[in-house]
């Protein structure tokens, strides 16, 4: 059977990372979180001391030679983390509040999304690819073979992302979580470069009513129809 490319995207606390790695999971392809390359960037300008005023002055071609962005898989288990620069990073990326309100900022940045994007395009070059993002329908990816775009009501998506910060530890309260996801949200579909929008050949996934299960199941129903289109009669 062919290896198709699957481009997952919607706003932030939808559960795409969720949906991405378990299709991912199902159809032994690999999972791609891209958001989480923009939050190690933003991690590496954070350990510099770099703010949100700060980022119109950078000569990020320089500052980007620097910046070596890997995901390994970690020991015993079929889950990819990020790597910065030979560091795992991936706690201070998900955790620190600090990273999570400069990110949506840094990802604005074209120099730092030509950086990522040609990184993201290489990784899925040879198919097998499950990619979750703003922008991988749309610029990264604009020839997968299936699309997503996740939505959820905004009250549920709050409430999902209070829980998870509750699981990891976090003090937050419900307020702050709210006005950080309706910035992300707003930077991150205002922005000029490749702002967060349906693609035109993207399938509409509303999952304020569904289970995780439920979920999985519509969109592993999709691939599978994708992955039979696009192989050849004689190789099926
Ligand atoms: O999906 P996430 O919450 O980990 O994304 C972190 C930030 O990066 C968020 O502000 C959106 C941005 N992002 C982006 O602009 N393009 C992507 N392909 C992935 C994430």
């Amino acid at each position: 059977m062919k290896k198709i490319n699957i481009a997952i995207d919607g706003y932030s606390s939808t559960g795409k990372s969720t949906l991405a790695r378990e299709l991912a999971a199902q159809l032994k392809y690999r999972y791609i979180d891209t958001g989480a390359m923009y939050r190690a960037v933003a991690l590496y300008l954070r350990r510099k001391g770099i703010g949100q005023a700060d980022l119109g002055q950078i000569l990020w071609t320089d500052l980007l030679a620097d910046v070596k962005l890997a995901f390994k898989l970690e020991p015993g288990s079929d889950r990819a983390v990020m790597y910065l620069n030979g560091e795992k990073v991936e706690k201070e990326i998900r955790q620190r509040s600090d990273v999570l309100n400069l990110v949506s900022h840094v990802a604005a940045v074209s120099e730092v999304r030509q950086f990522l994007v040609e990184q993201q395009r290489q990784m899925s070059h040879a198919g097998g690819v499950v990619m979750d993002g703003r922008d991988i329908g749309t610029v990264v990816l604009p020839q997968a073979e299936l699309k997503i775009f996740m939505t959820a009501e905004p009250d549920i998506r709050v409430q999902r992302r209070f829980e998870e910060l509750r699981a990891k530890g976090g003090q937050e309260d419900w307020e702050a979580v709210k006005a950080n996801l309706q910035e992300r949200d707003y930077v991150d579909s205002h922005r000029a470069d490749s702002p967060l929008r349906q693609a035109e050949d993207a399938i509409l996934l509303d999952n304020s009513r569904l289970t995780p299960q439920e979920q999985l199941e519509i969109t592993c129903g999709w691939a599978r129809e994708k992955i039979e289109a696009a192989t050849p009669a004689s190789s099926q």
